[in-house]
């Protein structure tokens, strides 16, 4: 969550800039049957109840950015609302209301909870590491969408790996590229980045504090030192005492310089993600390149789709054992020639991969970008779009008296997260003694987050309006299992 704040920043300077021209909005007698958007009548009146009105709710309204398409000219008591469920989670500043205008259309964003069960509350978003099963919103309303935004590592909620998990999900913005609103390149700045030219002169850096992580680095690094001089600084296999002013305090864009100058000095980096996911890169693989150092890197099985070029990254995966990865390393060493041409991307017409160049140029937001909004924003605004446009289109299937096929559902599936159970970084899990560290913890983790999955769908299929009841609706599952029923 910490590095997630830091590149919160521009948002919070764009609120302050903000502030000067705020509207106050406020609306003491507002009935919510009243509001006059045909969309509301398609919701079946009969399954709940709304709380009365807006009424204790201030709307702020920032004059912000309208897209060319946006003609949406309804007051705020009309728009429909989005709620921000995740507590810490709410990507404007002051307040807890506001309205948004985004590329096609408007609506009002909160994090008030007071709306949860409203009508005019179209989808409420949530932030992937504070997902919880036991604390979901329920009953889960016919009407009502639901976003995720999960950009950190997969390790943090196993819950969204799994089928019956992220289906609970309409709209999706993840770091896979199937996603709905992909942030696969969140931690590449942009090209430029790429070109800073640095040059190293000692092998091998390792640098990690956070060691007891799915994809046990560990345990490969460890195998790999038999072979091969690795200097490793963080908590993790330490072998090399770090100077106290040199702690690694930075981000991929916020770059302490001594920090940096340090590790830049090094020709290899070790560069393996702390979870296993298809496109999970983070900036263990981004800075080494943007330093000129070598990633040997083992992550997202599909990098290579993002590199510059062809000939940019070490895979650990592409070699059988950690010795003969070792014995390459000891090759490119010692021969600057071949080691140079890992380095060719430093020359900007060498970076020719069109899916990369592709990726950066279309995607809207930015990083560290102010004149581009941040992703948080980003997704609001396609949340808030496609829900005007699931409206109208709602509405005018119900104007046509129903002719037709309604609006197709969209749902999220297992190719917008779906991360593997994670595996041992070395060796084979079959051969791990039973008192293994990290075998207590991450498959049953993995696997628990499944019953949990299951465990919400039942809840919301059963219409049940108590999240705690789902620890009872997992042990039935399993009941119903052991029968041979499920
Ligand atoms: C679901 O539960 C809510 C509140 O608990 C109730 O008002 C509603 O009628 C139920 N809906 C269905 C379809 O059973
Ligand atoms: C949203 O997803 C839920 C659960 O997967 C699904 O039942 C519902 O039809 C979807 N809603 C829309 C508007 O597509
Ligand atoms: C899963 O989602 C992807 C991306 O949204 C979509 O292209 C694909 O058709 C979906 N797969 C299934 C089986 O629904």
């Amino acid at each position: 969550m910490a590095c997630m704040w830091r590149r919160l920043v521009p948002c919070v300077c764009l609120g302050v800039l903000g502030l000067l021209c705020w509207v106050w909005v406020s609306f003491a007698s507002l009935a919510d049957e009243q509001l006059p958007i045909g969309a509301w009548e398609a919701v079946d009146h009969a399954a709940f109840q709304p709380q009365s009105a807006l009424s204790e709710m201030e709307f702020a309204s920032i004059s912000s950015y309208r897209g060319p398409g946006n003609n949406d000219h309804r007051s705020n008591k009309e728009l429909p609302i989005l709620l921000w469920w995740s507590g810490g989670l709410f990507p404007h500043f002051p307040g807890d209301t506001e309205r948004i205008d985004c590329a096609r259309s408007s609506c009002l964003v909160t994090s008030n909870r007071k709306v949860q069960l409203y009508k005019r509350t179209a989808s409420i978003i949530f932030y992937g590491t504070d997902f919880r099963a036991y604390e979901a919103p329920l009953p889960r309303l016919q009407h009502q969408t639901w976003a995720l935004f999960h950009e950190e590592s997969p390790m943090n909620n196993y819950f969204l790996s799994h089928g019956p998990g992220i289906r609970l999900f309409n709209y999706t913005a993840t770091f896979r590229r199937e996603s709905d609103y992909p942030l696969t390149l969140q931690w590449l700045p942009s090209l430029d980045y790429l070109l800073q030219p640095t040059a190293g002169l000692a092998p091998v850096l390792y640098m990690q504090s956070h060691c007891d992580v799915p994809s046990n680095r560990d345990r490969y690094v460890q195998e790999l030192m038999k072979y091969i001089q690795v200097d490793s600084y963080g908590k993790c296999l330490n072998n090399k005492p770090l100077a106290e002013q040199l702690e690694d305090t930075s981000t991929a864009t916020g770059e302490e310089p001594n920090f940096m100058n340090f590790v830049a000095r090094y020709k290899f980096h070790l560069a393996l993600e702390n979870g296993i996911c298809p496109d999970y890169m983070t900036e263990k693989l981004w800075r080494p390149l943007h330093q000129g150092c070598v990633p040997i890197y083992r992550g997202s099985a599909m990098v290579a789709d993002w590199m510059p070029n062809k000939h940019t990254v070490i895979l650990i995966d592409d070699f059988p054992s950690p010795k003969e990865l070792a014995d390459f390393i000891k090759y490119l060493d010692e021969n600057d020639e071949e080691y140079a041409k890992y380095l060719q991307f430093k020359n900007p017409k060498n970076i020719i991969n069109t899916k990369l160049l592709g990726a950066l140029e279309t995607r809207e937001w930015g990083v560290n970008d102010m004149s581009k909004p941040n992703y948080l924003n980003g997704f609001e605004c396609y949340v808030c779009d496609q829900e005007n446009a699931r409206l109208a289109l709602e509405k005018n299937h119900k104007k046509s008296q129903k002719k037709g096929e309604p609006p197709a559902p969209k749902m999220a599936n297992n190719s917008h997260m779906g991360c593997p159970l994670p595996q041992p970084g070395y060796g084979d899990v079959q051969n791990l003694p039973e008192d293994d560290g990290w075998l207590q913890i991450w498959p049953q983790d993995y696997w628990q987050s499944l019953d949990q999955a299951e465990g919400l769908e039942s809840l919301i299929r059963h219409n049940e309006s108590d999240p705690s009841l789902l620890w009872k609706h997992i042990q039935n599952i399993a009941v119903s299992r052991a029968r041979g029923h499920h």
